[in-house]
Parts: structure tokens; sequence; C-alpha cells
């Protein structure tokens, strides 16, 4: 019989797989009801012994092929007999049904007490089929579609035998240098904590044992996203405020929403390494949220707290990881050599070793893994689920919504359908690769769709190309430095001479889908390369010029900004990249995207973001032009704020109103469509509270809305807002909600003027 889960899950695939499903689900073996998995762990723990205990803690990355001979000699003859002896809890960046299946049998087989693996995978935005990147999700600012996508990352790397992946990333960023910005939400926590709940909930689903979901991973525990000057890997010194107000978040969300795990961070938090850190992982996550999932290092943080100057040595660094509430070692290989040693000597109490094992047993059992260690291994279901047409169609709606339209001077766009010539330039308008992103290790090279594909599905124009420039040089992998194209202008002239004959140019430039990502901090934020030259020559011959942008983080382009008439950010956007993007330049999709991180003028501004305080001289005066808060050489403000993003059609805000409640405010606001085509806008609100007991900042967004609305269509729009809004964490991290005044703004981005105050009472 079907259950209800099972039912939900095939409503989500065609009906040949739903077949083959069920067929597969009702062969399988029942699952441990809830209830029982307490008591059967704990059966378990009483029969380990403290080596195998300790072993669930370790995780080891793939370290051979599984399908050749079993490793002789050297390390790989030490990992493997760990894992014959039950001496590994669970592997990572294995994948495929043949390899999981096959390193699973070694556990479950010549192990002691045959306890299965947990096979972990970063599945970031995608596995086989590719989601746009997460910061260009975050500018769709729709839950559904977000939530969608991690189910169709989930399924299939489910179905390959997966069954934990190292996601979402929740870290809030406010350095566009970072180039990890691509992986999270952007800078602002409330819009990162709903997306770390849909997120959690697209991955995990309701029920963990359900074959086309994995446990999901919130990561990076903590402040990852502050290290200093946006060079990863850096420091992060972060006040008790800013921690509990901006960075905690989105984790405790996540937490909130059931996420299995928690992924410890590189970084130090205030002069501790987050691996070795105490207050995070054992005070607030573990004691004050009862976080009763586990944490996962991060790889081969425990044993970096000795380059950290924190530990002596291998041993120190066991110590101080497993105390502080770091529960499973990613990739050091300590906890496996020294742990036993450190109890034996009396140093660590066992104690730790049974709740980090109760931890890691207890996810184990949720994800059916002790009713059938095969679970997530069938063939049949791997090819039916991977690269699914269905899923393209997931990912197409999601590219399509992550699409910001940021100028558009004189109505450029969309392009008329028919009698236009139009010129397409750039070397990433014809790439297949690099659209599909900073984090697809287990896609293929070459399976996205281009811009130039996109475009020429639309005949009625005549398109050409010219590809002006290389961005990189060479091949671009996960793991190499890409060499960017500084020098080679030798196809500047072709593309020129085809855009002096076009009616409209379209330039698609930006970074390559490598230049972000872990371990790729820019310290520039321009159009990397000899493209900003291209771009202006182009510019020279032709200023009818469409800047489709493709990145993975904000960039700063005033010159573009200033010259060009439209731009389109455009992001890395996946494996249907090149049709949304065509959809939205031909006008078959308005744009509604809005900006989850704000773009800098320069680099010299950052961090910035719209959420900060006020100075005690925020603003120029008459007589003192000098002694305020300002650059000499550049505006405060960002090139494109916050919240911030066009449609091909106009709304206006009127007609606010607050009505205080009991609890705080009902805010009402009347939008409407003042354009002459239907379009979505996200509407948003933002609070102020002038004075309180510590400094608040000078917006913060609190309540959205995703209306569509037809030409001249107008709708009024309701925002309840309770203490939960209103109050805010002070510096002993104490939840506050303070009497007084409360200023709102309602509009299109975190610009909006449209203001009402109210007293709380
Ligand atoms: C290091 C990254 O920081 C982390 O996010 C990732 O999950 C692990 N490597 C495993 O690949």
């Amino acid at each position: 019989m079907q259950t209800q889960k099972t039912a939900r899950y095939l409503s989500l695939l065609p009906v040949t797989i739903a077949f083959a499903i069920t067929t597969v689900m009702m062969g399988q073996n029942t699952i441990t009801p809830k209830s029982e998995i307490p008591g059967k762990v704990e059966a378990l723990l009483a029969k380990m012994t403290l080596e195998e205990k300790i072993g669930q803690m370790n995780q080891y990355n793939g370290f051979y092929d599984v399908t050749g001979p079993a490793p002789k000699g050297g390390g790989a003859q030490r990992k493997y007999d760990n894992l014959s002896k039950g001496y590994v809890g669970s592997m990572l960046n294995v994948r495929g049904v043949e390899q999981v299946r096959a390193v699973q049998k070694i556990a479950v087989e010549k192990s002691r007490l045959g306890i299965p693996l947990i096979i972990g995978f970063d599945v970031i935005h995608g596995y086989k089929t590719i989601s746009p990147i997460p910061l260009a999700e975050a500018a769709s600012w729709d839950m559904e579609a977000i939530k969608r996508s991690a189910q169709v990352g989930a399924a299939e790397a489910a179905a390959s035998g997966i069954n934990w992946t190292f996601a979402p990333m929740v870290d809030i960023s406010r350095d566009a240098r970072w180039g990890r910005v691509m992986e999270g939400a952007g800078e602002d926590p409330f819009l990162g904590s709903d997306i770390a709940r849909a997120r959690v909930q697209g991955f995990q689903g309701d029920d963990l044992s359900d074959p086309l979901t994995v446990a999901a991973c919130a990561k990076h525990w903590a402040a990852y996203g502050f290290a200093e000057a946006g060079r990863d890997y850096n420091t992060s010194d972060v006040g008790t405020g800013t921690l509990f107000n901006v960075v905690f978040p989105p984790f405790k969300a996540a937490k909130e929403a059931g996420v299995k795990t928690f992924m410890n961070s590189f970084n130090t938090l205030n002069g501790v390494p987050a691996t070795g850190d105490k207050f995070l992982q054992r005070e607030i996550l573990k004691e004050k949220w009862g976080f009763d999932g586990f944490v996962v290092s991060d790889w081969g943080s425990i044993l970096e707290m000795k380059a950290h100057g924190y530990a002596k040595d291998g041993k120190d660094a066991t110590f101080k990881a497993v105390t502080a509430g770091s529960d499973m070692d990613m990739e050091s290989d300590l906890y496996v050599t020294e742990l036993a040693g450190l109890v034996k000597e009396g140093k660590v109490d066992e104690a730790l070793i049974d709740d980090a094992a109760r931890r890691i047993l207890t996810v184990k059992y949720e994800l059916g893994l002790f009713d059938d260690p095969y679970r997530y291994c069938d063939e049949a279901r791997e090819k039916e689920v991977i690269y699914n047409p269905k899923y393209q169609e997931d990912v197409l709606d999601m590219a399509r919504k992550s699409i910001v339209l940021l100028k558009n001077e004189n109505n450029l766009l969309p392009l008329k359908k028919s009698g236009q010539k139009i010129a397409l330039i750039g070397a990433l308008a014809a790439d297949k690769s690099s659209p599909l992103g900073g984090w697809r290790i287990a896609s293929d090279d070459g399976t996205a769709i281009s811009v130039k594909e996109g475009m020429e599905k639309y005949d009625g124009n005549t398109l050409t190309y010219a590809k002006g420039a290389d961005v990189v040089i060479g091949p671009a992998t996960f793991v190499r430095e890409l060499t960017i194209n500084e020098d080679d202008r030798s196809a500047f002239a072709k593309a020129i001479e085809t855009a002096k004959n076009a009616d409209v140019v379209v330039m698609v430039l930006g970074e390559h889908g490598y230049m972000s990502g872990e371990g790729r901090s820019r310290a520039q934020l321009d159009l990397p390369g000899v493209q900003q030259e291209l771009l202006e020559e182009v510019y020279k011959v032709n200023k009818n010029i469409v800047l489709v942008l493709n990145n993975g983080r904000p960039l700063a382009i005033d010159w573009a900004a200033e010259n060009v008439p439209a731009i389109v950010e455009g992001w890395q956007l996946g494996s249907q990249a090149g049709n949304a993007i065509a959809e939205v330049l031909y006008g078959d999709y308005n744009p509604s995207g809005k900006l989850p991180m704000s773009f800098p003028r320069s680099v010299g501004q950052l961090p910035i973001y719209y959420n900060h305080k006020s100075t005690g001289r925020p603003d120029e005066a008459a007589d003192n032009m000098v002694f305020w808060s300002h650059y000499g050489d550049e505006s405060n403000e960002p090139l494109y704020a916050f919240g911030y993003g066009l449609s091909y059609t106009s709304f206006a805000y009127s007609d606010l109103k607050v009505k205080p409640t009991k609890q705080g405010a009902t805010v009402t606001v009347t939008l409407k469509n003042t354009g002459s085509v239907t379009g979505k806008e996200i509407a948003q609100l933002y609070i102020q509270d002038p004075y309180a007991s510590v400094t608040r900042p000078v917006r913060e967004l609190k309540g959205y809305e995703l209306v569509t609305l037809k030409a001249g269509e107008k709708q009024k729009i309701t925002f309840d807002l309770t203490g939960e809004e209103l109050g805010f964490y002070d510096n002993q991290g104490v939840w506050q909600v303070e009497p007084g005044q409360y200023n709102i703004f309602v509009g299109g981005d975190s610009d909006a003027t449209l203001m009402k105050s109210f007293e709380m009472k």
C-alpha cells in the first residue's frame, strides 16, 4: 500500500518513474518507527567498543575506486582496514549507486557490527541537473521555488546513493570579495532565515527515510561569512550583537526546521577556531537551542587548529574539538587515531563519545539505513531519476525567477521578436559550462543551455555571435587557479564589426563559474580581464547595449551602470540558464528578482550592507563638508541597493497605514501595477527602531510579499508585526522588545520612502 509520503514524492515525478519507485518501495523493508529509535540506539551503543563508537565519529573522503582491487599498503590500506573494522562512520565524495553500494558493503559485511555508513556530498545547487547558484535563487524571494530546487538536488543525489548533503550554507555575508557569497542567501538575516528553512525542508522533506530525500547540514557554524577582507578562511571578529542578530538567525531557523546536522567552520571567531568553540557548539547550539543532531567538522578543520595557533598538536586539537562539541571528524583522521588514547588517559570523558555516537547513529536510523543499508542504492531508480527531463522544468522555473533587471533605459528591453539585427558578444554567451556555477562536482561539463542557444530559439531576428574576448585562458576546473585573460584582444575587431551593423547588442560578460566559491576570493570586483575594455570599445560603435551579467557575486560595475542602457543580472543560472535569460530578454518572462546583496560602487566601500548602524555623523552639513562619516572619493551609497530590481511594468505604493495592536502593529499598503503588462512585485517592509538601549540598524527587513498584478490592477497588502519582528538581542545575547517609536517603511527595495511611525506601548 502506498503511504502518504510515497504519494507526495511520486506526485513530483513522471508516471514511468512513479511506477518504478512504487515497485521499489513495495519491496522495501519497513522503517523503524521513530519512537523505537532511542531504544535501538542505546542497545547498539551498549554493544559497541570504545573504538567502534569513535569509528562512528570518523569521516573519510572517498579514497579508492571501489570497483577496482582493495588498496594494498600505505594510507589507503589503513583507511580500508579502518572501514572494514567499523572505524569509519561516514564517507564523502563517494557517489553513484555502484560505488556507494560497494563501500556500504564493506562497512556492513566486513565490520563486526555491520553499522551502515552515512554518505555525504556537497549538493549545493543541484547534483546532475543544476539549479541557479544559491545567491541567485535568493533573488527570487520565492520560498516554494527554492524548496523545489532543493528537492530536485536531493532526489538526484539520493538516487545516486547519497543520503546527506552539506547544505544549505546559511552564512550571512556583507563582503562580495568573499567567493562563497555565491553559496549563500546574501546579506540579510530575515530573508536568509526563510531561505534556510525552505532549503532544509526541500532537502529533508517530511520524513528522512524517504529514499528521494537527504539529511541536510546547516553550515558553516559560525561567522565564516565575516572573514576579514573577504579572504576565504580568514579571521572573524564579531561582536555579540551582530552574532545574535545577524549571524545566528538563519542557523536557528535551520535548526527549527529540523535540520539534522551542522558543520562548523574554518575560521576563528573572536580568537577561537569555530571547530574548538564550546560556546558555539555546546552552549548555544546543543544546550540553548536543544539541537539533537550532530556536528561535523569542516574538511581537516580539527588539524587546522594547530595552524591557527590554538592547539599544540593533533592530540591537543582532538581534545579541544571533541570537548567543544564537534561530533564527527571530516578528513583530519585524528579522532580515529587520538581519541581512544585521550579517553583511556582520563582526559576525555567517555560520555562525550557516547553522546556523539548516539547523535550520529540516530540520524542513520532516521534515514532508514539500519532497516536497509542499500536503501539509497537502486540502479533502476538512479537511471530514472538522474537528469530526468521533469527537473529541467523545475530548474528553468527557478532560473527565471532568479533574474534581476538592474537597468532598462527607454525600455530597450524586452527585445522585439522580429526584424532586428542582434549582435551577441562575449565568450560567456556561448559557454555551456560556466552557467553551471561553482559547485557542480557531480554534474557534467557542457550540459548548460548557453545564452546563445537560448536566443537562437527566437528566430525572427538575425543573430550574429562574436566572442570578443575569452574570460579565462585554459581549462577551468574546480581545484585549479584560473588564468584570467588579461591581454588577448585579438577577437575585439570582429566583435566591434558585428556590433556596428546591429540594431541591438547583447553582451554577456562577467565571471566564469569557477571564479566564485570556496577559495575564490577576489580583491577586484570589476568585469575580469579585458571585458571592461571590450564593453567600452563596443559602446563606441553602438550604444544600444543590453549587458547580461554572469557572476557569482555582486560586481562593481559603475561605468556600465552609468553608460549602458540595459543591464540584466543573469548570475550563474544552472542547466537552463540560456533559456531563462532569453525568455527575459524577449519579454516572455517579466523579470521579478530583487537583489539579496548590495552591489558596491567600488571595492573600497566593502563591507557594504543596507542594515548598517547610523554613525554620530551621518549627514553632510552645509558648514561641515569634511568631518562627517564619508569617503572623500566615493559615495556612501551602493550602486544597487539590497532588495532592488526592476520589472517590465511599474508599481506604485500608496495608502500606508500602521495600526498598533496588542502585540505590535498591523501594516497595510496598496500596491498598484501602473504599467502596461502583468508583473510580479516583491513588496518589502522594513522597520527602524530609531532609539533603543542598544543602537539598531537604520533599517531591517521584517516582511515581504510576492504579488502578481495585471496592468492597472491593485491590491491591498497586510503585514503583521509582533515582538518577533520588533525585538532584538542585546549585547548579552538576551532578547528584548522595547517600547517606544518604530518607523515602518514599505516599498520595492531597501530605499523605500513611504513611511509611517507608531508607538509600541
Ligand atoms: C570544505 C567546505 O568548506 C565545505 O563547505 C564542504 O562541505 C566540505 N569542504 C566538503 O566538501
